[in-house]
């Protein structure tokens, strides 16, 4: 397998920053922990996999459309600059889209890592410290499954400077309750909608079937933060409350206005600010960023971040009415579905070796 080639080299995009936190916590109550993190703990702990078993990375890529997914997913499909590109130019967009989203992806992931592990040592409860130890874990894994696969693909982008100063706030924020907010409440909820839509839109195998995985692990991720912060919030004042939705209306608006691809149209030499305006403006792009908060409007209700402040922002964006999805179901659906595919990969191998059985011998090969 190659390696990937970033379109900025990585010698120029190093990053490192002071950690707020400064506030290790300790705990000696090892026996007095809360069941459902513990339950969480002990499927974490089951549910490990080894990304270079588990994954066939014999799987072809097409190169011309990794993804393989229709015109219509590309966002610039249907406007003036999209009609003037010939068939390479298509070629070479569809490849950059999607390293462009799998670097992001990749960058998040060891966000989520940094995270996580930021979590191990700030959080005060120790069942909340196990948990947090199978995450680090799960997502060194996540990082190198979509390592790989950019290797294969052979392009990367560097982070974008959106996630890059969102993590930034998370990570330097000495609250240790805004690293489970921005991470596993927003982030990883982003990320979720996001690889839903590969998941189920897609047609490419390997594409699907990592993404698959991936949100089998993050489906415990969010469903650990949202634990962890449902038994929380309660107990802040409400002015302390006040300052997370405050935190979580701002980060979800930039969110939303702020990942518009502008790398990609600028490392393809595209009029950026033709771009930038179509991305924000055609009806098509507006539904696909308003479907990114399918999972997080939800969440923050269910956690009690649900005054005033949350509920008019989300009203503005036109995504109040994911108020009510049930996102039980949903994180149910991804952990049946990556078993689906592990399914399908054991039939596949089963029949693979059905097949080496009643192959007959050809002469002079054997
Ligand atoms: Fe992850
Ligand atoms: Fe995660």
């Amino acid at each position: 397998m190659g390696k990937k080639s970033f379109v900025v080299p990585v010698d120029k995009t190093g990053w490192k920053l002071q950690d707020g936190s400064g506030a290790v916590q300790f705990s000696w109550e090892y026996d007095s922990s809360r069941e459902k993190l513990l339950n969480l703990y002990d499927k974490g702990k089951r549910r490990q996999w080894d990304a270079k078993v588990r994954i066939d990375w014999d799987l072809e890529i097409d190169h011309d459309n990794p993804l393989g997914s229709s015109d219509e997913m590309i966002p610039l499909f249907g406007s003036p600059i999209w009609s003037s590109l010939s068939q390479n130019d298509k070629v070479e967009l569809r490849r950059h889209i999607v390293a462009w989203q799998f670097s992001q992806f990749l960058h998040g992931e060891q966000g989520a890592l940094i995270c996580a592990s930021k979590i191990v040592q700030t959080v005060p409860e120790l069942d909340a410290k196990y948990y947090a130890a199978t995450q680090v874990f799960d997502e060194a894994r996540h990082m190198e499954v979509y390592s790989t696969y950019l290797d294969k693909l052979g392009l990367a982008y560097p982070i974008n400077l959106n996630l890059k100063s969102l993590l930034e706030d998370v990570l330097t924020d000495s609250r240790w309750d805004m690293t489970y907010l921005g991470m596993q409440v927003l982030i990883e909820g982003l990320a979720l909608a996001a690889f839903g839509l590969i998941r189920n839109f897609t047609t490419n195998e390997l594409g699907r079937t990592i993404t698959a995985y991936v949100m089998q692990d993050e489906a415990r991720h969010v469903a650990f933060g949202r634990n962890a912060l449902k038994d929380f919030y309660p107990q802040l004042s409400s002015k302390e409350r006040q300052e997370r939705e405050e935190f979580a209306a701002e980060a979800c608006l930039s969110m939303r206005d702020r990942f518009l691809s502008e790398e990609v149209w600028d490392t393809l030499g595209y009029d950026v600010a033709e771009c930038v305006k179509w991305m924000k403006e055609s009806p098509g792009q507006v539904q696909f960023r308003s479907f990114l908060f399918m999972r997080i409007v939800p969440i923050l209700k269910d956690i009690g971040l649900w005054g005033p402040t949350i509920k008019e922002s989300f009203e503005k964006m036109g995504v109040i009415g994911f108020a009510d999805t049930n996102i039980d179901e949903l994180m149910k659906d991804d952990e049946a579905q990556a078993e689906e595919f592990d399914r399908k990969r054991i039939s596949q191998v089963e029949d693979a070796i059905d097949a080496a059985k009643t192959d007959p011998i050809v002469p002079g090969q054997h």
